[in-house]
């Protein structure tokens, strides 16, 4: 393992730690709503400044940018992006689907990223050009027939109300076509699933970067696709995210293109 992915792993492992220390103690958290369905405890706090205090002392000129936080130096070549605790809702209420987000870019191109889901003891990584794994075991993308027997990741924008309609146009589209669709609530694991060939495709509207600057890695890595909604490459900018193997990547994409409001086609 590259040694910067191995201090990755440390944060993540780190921050695991801090998340699994409460999960069973949720009633003695203080709660804050962020924003409308946004909300953030102490666990996400703590978990992420284990994470900052760990790269901070490996790399004390990066740059990095934490959901908590905000962004911490400005360094264009080396950037941390973090989300401490992605699936915060499911955490809160005791549903077993969340994970620890981390990756670094260099140069605005992503070179490592650790997805680690704490309660299962799953650890997504991947380093540019090295390949995917899970608990160290090699992983990739499904090859598939189009959308014949997919299963298809998606998020719902319960925080976005505006993009309802359009979205479940999008839905009403794909659902007929596949063999299933699942909302398990982390993005970051979404796409790590669909890396471990878990899932066949995802899709979802403005994302933050922390939810998937290291699922991202994670797809292409395992041999995916990772693409804005007109299939190019500004997903990070606008969180619009389609994902697959190459033929759902297509397939989705084809499929919601005629439910795209003016907004969704930046
Ligand atoms: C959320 C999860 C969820 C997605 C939301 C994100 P959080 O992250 O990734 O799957 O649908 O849009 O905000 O708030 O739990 O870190
Ligand atoms: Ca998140
Ligand atoms: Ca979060």
């Amino acid at each position: 393992m590259h040694p910067t992915l191995n201090i990755t792993v440390k944060a993540a492992r780190k921050a695991g730690d801090i998340i699994l220390r409460y999960h069973n103690q949720i009633d003695l958290l203080t709660i804050e709503n962020k924003a409308i369905h946004d909300f953030v405890s102490e666990v996400d706090k703590a978990a992420e400044g284990a994470i900052i205090d760990e790269l901070k002392y490996a790399f004390p000129n990066h740059s990095i940018l934490g959901e908590e936080n905000g962004e911490i130096l400005s360094n264009n070549r080396f950037q941390w992006i973090i989300d401490p605790l992605d699936g915060t809702t499911n955490y809160l209420h005791g549903f077993p689907q969340y994970a620890v987000s981390i990756a670094l870019y260099e140069n605005n191109e992503p070179t490592h990223a650790v997805v680690y889901d704490p309660f299962k003891e799953e650890l997504f990584t991947a380093s540019k050009g090295e390949g995917a794994y899970l608990n160290e075991q090699r992983i990739r993308t499904t090859h598939t027939n189009g959308f014949e027997n997919t299963l298809i990741g998606t998020g719902f924008p319960f925080k976005t109300p505006q993009y309802l309609d359009a979205y479940l146009n999008m839905f009403k589209a794909i659902h007929p076509k596949v063999a299933g669709i699942r909302r398990a609530g982390s993005a970051a694991l979404d796409l790590a699933y669909l890396a471990a060939g878990r899932l066949d495709g995802f899709w979802e509207i403005e994302l933050n970067i922390w939810d998937i600057a290291a699922g991202v890695l994670l797809v292409k890595e395992a041999g995916g696709f990772v693409g804005d909604f007109s299939g190019r490459d500004k997903y990070l900018k606008t969180g619009n995210v389609v994902a697959g193997n190459d033929q759902v990547f297509k397939a989705i994409l084809k499929t919601i293109h005629p439910h795209l409001t003016a907004d969704l086609q930046r």
